[in-house]
Protein backbone atom coordinates (compact mmCIF):
# COMPACT_ATOMS: atom_id res chain seq x y z
CA UNK A 1 0.00 0.00 0.00
CA UNK A 2 1.59 3.34 -1.25
CA UNK A 3 1.10 6.30 1.01
CA UNK A 4 0.12 9.41 -1.47
CA UNK A 5 3.69 10.82 -1.47
CA UNK A 6 4.95 7.62 -2.86
CA UNK A 7 1.85 7.08 -5.50
CA UNK A 8 3.31 10.83 -6.83
CA UNK A 9 7.30 9.94 -6.28
CA UNK A 10 6.74 6.39 -8.46
CA UNK A 11 4.59 8.43 -11.10
CA UNK A 12 7.17 11.77 -10.74
CA UNK A 13 4.61 13.55 -12.50
CA UNK A 14 1.23 15.19 -11.84
CA UNK A 15 -1.00 16.84 -14.38
CA UNK A 16 -2.58 20.25 -13.34
CA UNK A 17 -5.60 20.29 -14.77
CA UNK A 18 -8.15 23.01 -15.45
CA UNK A 19 -11.80 21.29 -17.28
CA UNK A 20 -14.89 23.24 -17.77
CA UNK A 21 -16.94 20.74 -18.91
CA UNK A 22 -17.63 18.06 -16.50
CA UNK A 23 -18.27 15.50 -19.55
CA UNK A 24 -14.83 15.83 -20.83
CA UNK A 25 -13.87 14.40 -16.70
CA UNK A 26 -14.28 10.78 -17.63
CA UNK A 27 -12.56 10.64 -20.93
CA UNK A 28 -9.43 12.78 -19.91
CA UNK A 29 -9.15 10.15 -17.29
CA UNK A 30 -8.92 7.17 -19.16
CA UNK A 31 -6.50 9.12 -21.52
CA UNK A 32 -4.45 9.46 -18.41
CA UNK A 33 -4.73 6.39 -17.05
CA UNK A 34 -4.73 3.99 -20.38
CA UNK A 35 -1.21 6.33 -20.89
CA UNK A 36 0.06 5.11 -17.42
CA UNK A 37 -0.13 8.29 -15.51
CA UNK A 38 -2.82 7.67 -13.14
CA UNK A 39 -2.67 10.95 -11.12
CA UNK A 40 -4.47 14.42 -11.63
CA UNK A 41 -4.61 17.51 -9.67
CA UNK A 42 -7.82 19.54 -11.18
CA UNK A 43 -7.27 23.00 -10.54
CA UNK A 44 -10.01 25.32 -8.89
CA UNK A 45 -9.53 27.90 -12.04
CA UNK A 46 -13.25 26.34 -13.42
CA UNK A 47 -16.51 26.33 -11.84
CA UNK A 48 -16.91 22.99 -12.74
CA UNK A 49 -13.33 21.19 -10.68
CA UNK A 50 -15.81 20.07 -7.76
CA UNK A 51 -17.88 18.27 -9.74
CA UNK A 52 -15.28 16.93 -11.97
CA UNK A 53 -13.27 15.58 -8.82
CA UNK A 54 -16.40 13.87 -7.18
CA UNK A 55 -17.29 12.05 -10.88
CA UNK A 56 -13.94 10.93 -11.28
CA UNK A 57 -13.52 10.01 -7.16
CA UNK A 58 -16.60 7.96 -7.94
CA UNK A 59 -16.47 6.61 -11.03
CA UNK A 60 -12.39 6.12 -11.95
CA UNK A 61 -11.35 5.36 -8.34
CA UNK A 62 -7.84 3.86 -9.62
CA UNK A 63 -7.04 7.61 -11.03
CA UNK A 64 -5.34 9.57 -7.61
CA UNK A 65 -7.35 12.81 -7.69
CA UNK A 66 -6.39 16.15 -6.04
CA UNK A 67 -7.63 19.31 -6.08
CA UNK A 68 -4.99 21.89 -7.16
CA UNK A 69 -5.21 25.61 -7.19
CA UNK A 70 -7.03 25.40 -3.74
CA UNK A 71 -6.85 29.56 -2.77
CA UNK A 72 -9.73 29.75 -0.23
CA UNK A 73 -11.76 27.88 2.75
CA UNK A 74 -13.86 27.33 0.81
CA UNK A 75 -11.71 25.48 -1.53
CA UNK A 76 -10.18 23.37 0.69
CA UNK A 77 -13.88 22.05 2.35
CA UNK A 78 -14.96 21.65 -1.46
CA UNK A 79 -12.52 19.59 -2.66
CA UNK A 80 -12.42 17.36 0.35
CA UNK A 81 -16.03 17.08 -0.10
CA UNK A 82 -15.70 16.03 -3.34
CA UNK A 83 -12.95 13.25 -2.31
CA UNK A 84 -10.04 14.97 -3.27
CA UNK A 85 -7.18 12.58 -2.06
CA UNK A 86 -4.71 15.98 -1.90
CA UNK A 87 -4.70 19.78 -2.32
CA UNK A 88 -2.37 21.65 -3.97
CA UNK A 89 -2.32 25.50 -3.62
CA UNK A 90 0.53 28.28 -5.42
CA UNK A 91 1.30 30.11 -1.93
CA UNK A 92 1.15 29.55 1.70
CA UNK A 93 -1.99 30.71 3.59
CA UNK A 94 -2.91 29.67 6.92
CA UNK A 95 -6.39 29.61 6.39
CA UNK A 96 -6.44 27.05 4.20
CA UNK A 97 -3.35 25.21 5.80
CA UNK A 98 -5.38 25.58 9.20
CA UNK A 99 -8.66 23.53 7.71
CA UNK A 100 -6.42 21.27 6.05
CA UNK A 101 -4.42 20.10 8.97
CA UNK A 102 -7.84 20.08 11.03
CA UNK A 103 -9.38 17.64 8.92
CA UNK A 104 -6.41 15.86 7.80
CA UNK A 105 -6.04 16.48 4.36
CA UNK A 106 -2.64 15.96 2.47
CA UNK A 107 -1.69 19.60 1.91
CA UNK A 108 1.13 20.80 -0.47
CA UNK A 109 1.54 24.57 0.03
CA UNK A 110 4.27 26.47 -3.08
CA UNK A 111 7.30 28.53 -2.18
CA UNK A 112 9.68 30.16 -3.83
CA UNK A 113 12.04 31.57 -1.37
CA UNK A 114 13.78 30.54 1.48
CA UNK A 115 11.96 32.20 4.33
CA UNK A 116 8.55 30.47 2.90
CA UNK A 117 10.33 27.38 2.48
CA UNK A 118 11.47 27.89 6.24
CA UNK A 119 7.58 29.41 7.21
CA UNK A 120 6.94 25.79 5.67
CA UNK A 121 8.77 23.34 7.24
CA UNK A 122 8.28 24.91 10.86
CA UNK A 123 4.65 24.35 10.35
CA UNK A 124 6.03 20.71 9.42
CA UNK A 125 5.46 20.45 5.83
CA UNK A 126 7.97 17.81 3.90
CA UNK A 127 6.66 18.66 0.50
CA UNK A 128 6.29 22.02 -0.58
CA UNK A 129 5.22 22.92 -4.31
CA UNK A 130 8.05 25.28 -5.63
CA UNK A 131 5.99 27.97 -8.20
CA UNK A 132 6.61 29.35 -10.32
CA UNK A 133 9.43 27.46 -11.43
CA UNK A 134 10.90 28.95 -14.36
CA UNK A 135 10.04 32.10 -13.73
CA UNK A 136 11.66 32.19 -10.44
CA UNK A 137 14.98 30.87 -12.01
CA UNK A 138 14.14 27.50 -12.92
CA UNK A 139 16.68 24.10 -12.35
CA UNK A 140 19.76 26.63 -10.65
CA UNK A 141 17.19 28.18 -8.70
CA UNK A 142 15.90 25.05 -7.20
CA UNK A 143 19.20 23.57 -6.99
CA UNK A 144 20.52 26.29 -4.82
CA UNK A 145 17.70 26.47 -2.90
CA UNK A 146 18.00 22.74 -2.02
CA UNK A 147 21.41 23.54 -0.55
CA UNK A 148 20.71 24.48 2.96
CA UNK A 149 17.46 22.76 3.01
CA UNK A 150 17.76 19.09 1.87
CA UNK A 151 19.06 18.06 4.82
CA UNK A 152 15.53 18.74 6.41
CA UNK A 153 14.30 15.67 4.10
CA UNK A 154 12.27 18.29 1.85
CA UNK A 155 10.70 17.73 -1.35
CA UNK A 156 9.61 19.84 -3.85
CA UNK A 157 7.48 19.29 -6.37
CA UNK A 158 8.36 21.57 -9.19
CA UNK A 159 5.48 23.70 -11.55
CA UNK A 160 5.47 26.71 -14.04
CA UNK A 161 7.51 26.22 -17.12
CA UNK A 162 8.11 22.14 -16.66
CA UNK A 163 7.95 20.79 -19.75
CA UNK A 164 8.45 17.52 -21.70
CA UNK A 165 12.08 19.00 -22.68
CA UNK A 166 13.61 19.44 -19.08
CA UNK A 167 11.35 17.25 -17.34
CA UNK A 168 14.74 14.92 -16.98
CA UNK A 169 16.60 17.76 -15.88
CA UNK A 170 14.15 18.91 -12.56
CA UNK A 171 13.63 15.15 -11.88
CA UNK A 172 17.28 14.36 -11.97
CA UNK A 173 17.30 16.87 -8.23
CA UNK A 174 17.40 14.88 -5.77
CA UNK A 175 15.20 17.64 -3.55
CA UNK A 176 12.65 16.82 -6.38
CA UNK A 177 9.80 14.35 -5.45
CA UNK A 178 8.21 15.14 -8.63
CA UNK A 179 7.24 17.83 -11.44
CA UNK A 180 3.96 19.88 -11.85
CA UNK A 181 2.66 20.83 -15.18
CA UNK A 182 -0.26 21.73 -17.80
CA UNK A 183 2.16 20.54 -20.52
CA UNK A 184 0.25 16.80 -20.48
CA UNK A 185 -3.19 17.74 -20.99
CA UNK A 186 -3.87 21.74 -21.50
CA UNK A 187 -7.40 23.54 -21.71
CA UNK A 188 -7.05 23.38 -25.55
CA UNK A 189 -6.33 19.56 -25.49
CA UNK A 190 -9.06 19.22 -23.63
CA UNK A 191 -11.37 21.24 -25.39
CA UNK A 192 -10.61 19.29 -28.60
CA UNK A 193 -10.78 16.20 -27.53
CA UNK A 194 -7.41 15.72 -27.65
CA UNK A 195 -7.15 12.06 -25.54
CA UNK A 196 -4.66 10.41 -27.71
CA UNK A 197 -2.43 12.71 -27.72
CA UNK A 198 -2.58 13.15 -24.20
CA UNK A 199 -2.18 9.45 -23.62
CA UNK A 200 1.08 9.54 -25.56
CA UNK A 201 2.41 12.59 -23.56
CA UNK A 202 1.81 10.05 -20.58
CA UNK A 203 3.48 7.29 -22.51
CA UNK A 204 6.60 9.80 -23.13
CA UNK A 205 6.89 10.84 -20.02
CA UNK A 206 6.45 6.96 -18.55
CA UNK A 207 9.62 6.59 -20.26
CA UNK A 208 11.48 9.76 -19.12
CA UNK A 209 10.79 8.82 -15.70
CA UNK A 210 12.24 5.41 -16.56
CA UNK A 211 15.68 6.43 -17.89
C1 LIG B 1 0.23 25.65 -11.79
O1 LIG B 1 -0.64 26.27 -11.24
O2 LIG B 1 0.65 24.59 -11.32
C2 LIG B 1 0.87 26.23 -13.00
O3 LIG B 1 0.09 27.24 -13.55
C3 LIG B 1 1.28 25.26 -14.04
O4 LIG B 1 2.18 25.90 -14.86
P1 LIG B 1 2.42 25.44 -16.36
O5 LIG B 1 1.18 25.85 -17.13
O6 LIG B 1 3.64 26.20 -16.83
O7 LIG B 1 2.62 23.96 -16.36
Amino acid sequence: MHTLFETIEKYRVVPVIAIDDISAALPLADALLEGGLPLAEITFRTQAAAEVIQTLAEKRPELCVGAGTVLTYTNVHDAIQAGAKFGVAPGLNAETIDLAESMEWTFIPGVCTPSEIESALAMNFTVLKFFPAGAMGGIPMLKALSAPYAHTGVRFLPTGGVSESNLADYLALPTVLACGGTWIASKNDIAEGNWEQIKQRCQRIAEIVGQ
